[in-house]
Order: structure tokens, then C-alpha cells, then sequence
């Protein structure tokens, strides 16, 4: 998926993908990631999500990573936050009350910007993104995470390869993450819209091996 891709959707707010409530799996599943007060939670490919917000209300640090530019202005200007941003490295930064928004492309990311990182949320990250690009996703947040961590994984599954959103098989999870990772499939659910007939959510805790 080229960043272009993103951009127009961005600019022309095709984001079917906001949701303009708190993810009800993340409230749900939160505190199976075991995170301390004050420790940072890593939200890749975060679009403007309110989850960010959800997240610092449960007192952790927020890291998130979002490509669009609008998305980022968007996500502090729709609430409330007047906040100016600095350039540093290959991203644009704002930071305020514990959540510092990278502006910029996940894949020049360092292991030195996710060093403080204890958890990860992915919802609509690893489902954005086609198969090609998903192992090198998987394979770069796995390069650069530091030891311990645990991720909370929000999945889609269904028949059928067009996307985004992609359907990431329960086979796929284990080949992309058992070498280092537990993985529990905590919960699975048929979402009752009818535009997502056919479509099962499944909510997946991985724990690094390193230390669990
Ligand atoms: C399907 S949306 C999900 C957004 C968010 N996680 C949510 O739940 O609303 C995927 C997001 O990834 C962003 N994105 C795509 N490629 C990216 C990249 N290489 N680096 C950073 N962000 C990227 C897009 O701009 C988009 O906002």
C-alpha cells in the first residue's frame, strides 16, 4: 500500500476505518497487557484514533506513528489541543500530556524511538497492509520492539483477498509471530452490521517469549 493511497484517502475523508468510539476490545482486553502507570503503550498506524485517548485516561504513555499529516493535525484539533509540531529525524513530532505523535513512515522508525515501549495496539495497522507488506511490517516492529513486550491484535477474517481492510488468517498470525511470541486468540466476534456480513474480529494477545 503506497503512502499516496493513504494521502488521497486522508485528504478526500474516506476513513471508514475511524471509529468515533473507543475500541470496545481495547477496553475489554486492556489490562491483559499487564501495563504499569506511566509505562508506553506503542500504536502503530494510529490514523486520529480516540483509543490514544482511552489509553492515556488509563494513566500510560502513548506512542503513536501515523503517516498522514492531516490525520495528525486532525487527531489534536478535533480535541481541543493547540499544539505545534517540531521536526526530529525523519518525522514531524507533537507531544502533549503523555501521547507524542510521530508524524511520518512507520518503516524509518528506530529501536531507540520504541525503547520505552512495554505494550503495542494494533488495531487496523497489520489488516491495512497486503500480505507482502505485512511480513515486513511484522518483521521491522519485531526488529526494532524491545524485549518483553506484549501486543494486543485486532484481526479480521473472511473469504476473499481485496482490502484494506485484508482478511489476516489465524495461520498467518502464527507464522508471522510464534518464533518470538505466545499466542492466545482471546476472542472472536461476527459483527452484527450487515455491511460486515461474513466477517469475523478476532482479538489476539501475543507475549514475547523473552520474559513470559
Ligand atoms: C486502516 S487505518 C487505521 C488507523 C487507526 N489504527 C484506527 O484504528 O483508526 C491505517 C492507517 O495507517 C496509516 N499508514 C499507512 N501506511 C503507513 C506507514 N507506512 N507509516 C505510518 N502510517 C501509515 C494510514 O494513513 C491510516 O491512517
Amino acid at each position: 500500500m503506497e503512502h499516496e493511497f493513504w494521502h488521497e484517502r486522508w485528504a478526500e475523508q474516506r476513513i471508514g476505518f475511524h471509529q468515533p468510539e473507543v475500541n470496545k476490545y481495547l477496553q475489554t482486553f486492556f489490562e491483559r497487557l499487564n501495563v504499569a502507570d506511566f509505562e508506553q503503550v506503542f500504536v502503530p498506524l494510529c490514523g486520529k484514533s480516540l483509543d490514544m485517548l482511552w489509553l492515556r485516561e488509563q494513566d500510560c504513555s502513548v506512542l503513536g506513528v501515523e503517516i498522514s499529516e492531516t490525520a495528525c493535525t486532525g487527531f489534536f484539533s478535533e480535541n481541543g489541543i493547540d499544539i505545534e509540531a517540531y521536526p526530529h529525524g525523519a518525522f514531524s513530532v507533537r507531544e502533549v500530556d503523555s501521547i507524542r505523535l510521530l508524524c511520518g513512515d512507520f518503516f524509518r522508525l528506530t529501536a531507540d524511538e520504541l525503547a520505552k515501549v512495554s505494550a503495542v495496539y494494533d488495531r487496523a495497522a497489520l489488516i491495512a497492509l497486503p500480505k507482502e507488506m505485512r511480513l515486513r511490517y511484522v518483521q521491522r516492529l519485531l526488529d526494532i520492539l524491545p524485549a518483553g513486550v506484549k501486543i494486543l491484535l485486532i484481526t479480521l477474517e473472511f473469504e476473499g483477498e481485496q482490502g484494506p481492510p485484508f482478511n489476516v488468517p489465524a495461520n498467518e498470525i502464527n507464522e508471522l509471530f510464534a518464533p518470538r511470541f505466545h499466542i492466545n486468540r482471546l476472542h472472536e466476534e461476527r459483527p452484527t452490521d450487515p455491511k460486515d456480513a461474513g466477517r469475523t474480529e478476532v482479538v489476539w494477545l501475543l507475549s514475547d517469549k523473552a520474559t513470559n
